[in-house]
């Protein structure tokens, strides 16, 4: 049942600038997590270093009871062979149709014959509603199908912890709702653990089990998608909430006189909106990590906002 991420104290900088300082976090096993934050806080970063392509400057990324930091490159190398990553833009090579795209691990990290590649090619594109586009190459293709096509390279060695890169910046509302219908029904069918870094706030709010939020160089809270998404600190939000009322300004963080005078000014903050049910698997089955509605705010003693979990028309 997918492999949980522990991240202990984690440090990148580069040169002189650190990008994040003292990052702990647990991805829990087979759970979706969903990672925010500011342009530039260092998202990308993040993944990056997760799957071994960066180095941390200091702690500990344990992956079943190894710490990837510390690995010898020989290791590292097979570790990361449990790691699908969509990147943003889905990084496809150009003079390669999507067949050969997607078939691209399998031929590069395993020893299977091109008929065991062909079943398992177009499984995965089965699964991302992309048969038939097989000999296309990806300048003849739209945005949104050349993500699904890196997706279907992203899973096609059957990971167990899927990164995905903002795979709905630069699609439209509709094709970011099949987007997403479609990770939760690949979560729910893998097992595997899912960490999506993401810049829209309906995504945010609908499709994880779990939110962090990173700012100004260090993680502000990361927990159930319930406890996020009740709580009152003003970077959380205000993030979550897509308001401009709050300590994150246009280009950084606003200093004490813009806060004072914000709340001079007698600018009242709107109240939380209802927390949205989870998007649901389209096959009618509960999602992998399915708790009941409003149960962490019941256990945590914490009164949702109102109108959450109301009866409303799915995203
Ligand atoms: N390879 C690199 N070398 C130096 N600085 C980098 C490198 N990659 C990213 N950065 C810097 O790290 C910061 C975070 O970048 P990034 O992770 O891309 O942000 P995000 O994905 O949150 O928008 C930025 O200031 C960026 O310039
Ligand atoms: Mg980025």
């Amino acid at each position: 049942m997918g492999v949980a991420v522990r991240v202990e104290g984690l440090t990148k900088s580069f040169g002189a600038h650190t990008v994040w300082a003292d990052v702990t976090l647990t991805l829990p096993a087979g759970e979706i997590s969903v990672l925010l934050g500011p342009s530039g806080t260092g998202k990308s970063v993040f993944l990056k270093t997760l799957v071994g392509l960066l180095r941390p400057d200091r702690g500990a990324i344990w992956i079943n009871d190894e710490d990837l930091p510390s690995l010898p490159e020989r290791r590292l190398y097979e570790v990361r062979k449990l790691f699908g990553v969509l990147f943003q833009d889905g990084a496809l090579f150009g003079s390669m149709n999507i067949y050969d795209n997607v078939a691209f691990p399998l031929r590069e990290h395993t020893r299977l014959s091109e008929r065991e590649i062909r079943q398992l090619v177009r499984e995965k594109l089965e699964m991302v509603g992309l048969l038939g586009a097989e000999n296309k190459l990806p300048g003849q293709i739209s945005g949104g199908m050349r993500k699904r096509a890196g997706l279907a390279r992203a899973l096609v060695l059957d990971p167990q912890i899927i990164l995905f890169d903002e795979p709905d910046s630069g699609l439209d509302p509709v094709r970011t709702a099949y987007l997403n219908q479609l990770i939760i029904d690949l979560n729910q069918q893998t097992d595997a653990t899912f960490l999506i870094v993401t810049h829209d706030i309906n995504t945010a709010r609908t499709v994880p089990d779990n939110i962090g939020l990173l700012y100004h160089g260090h993680l502000a809270m990361f927990g159930p998608r319930e406890m996020l998404l009740s709580s009152t600190e003003p970077v959380v939000r205000q993030f979550l909430n897509a308001q401009r009322i709050g300590p994150i300004g246009m280009a950084e963080e606003k200093d004490a006189t813009e806060l004072e005078a914000e709340s001079q000014s007698g600018v009242r903050l709107p109240p939380l909106p209802p927390i949205p049910y989870q998007l649901q698997p389209s096959n009618g089955q509960y999602r992998r990590a399915e708790r009941p509605p409003g149960q962490w705010c019941y256990e945590h003693g914490v009164t949702p906002p109102p109108g959450s979990f109301a009866a409303e028309v799915p995203a």
